[in-house]
């Protein structure tokens, strides 16, 4: 089976290209033989909390078949969001938009990782007592966990190395109790890492709307970049991961 994912849509009235670009995106999955079983959206759907730019992410996921399953990133804000993307997100619990789904065998747990006021994430108490209780419920079952901000550490924006979440720590002790959980999809960085956490496999996709400049962390927008989605195929109690454009 394949997993889709489709990442950092940041939908803005002043950036129309960015509709086009999440437009391309969503007929390239849909032009994929086989199509892919399932999508996941890892956060950062429109970038400045416009309700019209969460309407038009619903018109374009609309068009996907099958599955979507979604989480909010920093940019994204909680009304909206799920307000446009009830069909495909979880409801507010504690001002956090978990969500639970699954691809054939396969569990995927979505974790909202929002810190409110800033840019950067958390592994909040309140999240930590829901991700305990999911993973408990299917401690043998292939799970992934999926969030906006990646879990390792990487270049903050003020040029240090650090964590993109706070209380990154308590996340990787769970994780270490749950071999079950096969790897973590991150969005946030708009490039691709692959990093491990906790013995596990954990990667950023590239953004649908325009890649970050590493060295930088800048967004500066590549004008030339396509609209970018990765394929997570399910094989043999495995993901294996690749681009897709
Ligand atoms: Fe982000």
């Amino acid at each position: 089976m394949i997993l889709a994912q489709l990442s950092d849509f940041h939908l803005s009235s002043t950036n129309p290209e960015r509709t086009e670009r999440l437009a391309r995106a969503i007929g390239h999955l849909m032009a994929q033989d086989p199509r892919p079983d399932a999508v996941v959206v890892t956060g950062d759907v429109a970038d400045r909390g416009e309700p019209a730019m969460y309407a038009q992410a619903a018109k374009q996921l609309s068009l996907l078949s099958m599955p979507i399953f979604a989480v909010p990133g920093n940019r994204d804000w909680t009304e909206p969001f799920r307000e446009s993307l009830a069909p495909w997100c979880g409801q507010v619990e504690n001002g956090f938009l978990n969500h639970v789904g699954e691809m054939g065998d396969l569990r995927l747990i979505g974790l909202d990782s929002r810190r409110p006021g800033s840019q950067q994430g958390q592994f909040s108490p309140q999240s930590k007592a829901w991700l305990e209780a999911r993973l408990a419920e299917q401690p043998d079952r292939p799970t992934v966990l999926f969030l906006h901000h990646p879990p390792f550490r990487t270049k903050l924006r003020n040029g240090s190395i650090g964590h993109q979440i706070e209380g990154v720590e308590a996340l990787e002790a769970l994780l270490r109790q749950y071999p079950n959980v096969v790897q973590i999809l991150c969005g946030h960085l708009h490039r691709i890492y692959a990093v491990p956490v906790a013995g596990i496999i954990a990667t950023s996709a590239p953004s649908v709307a325009y890649q970050a400049i590493v060295e930088h962390w800048h967004e500066k927008e590549d004008a030339d970049i396509r609209p970018t989605a990765t394929l997570h195929y399910w094989t043999d109690g495995q993901l294996i991961s690749r681009l897709s454009w």
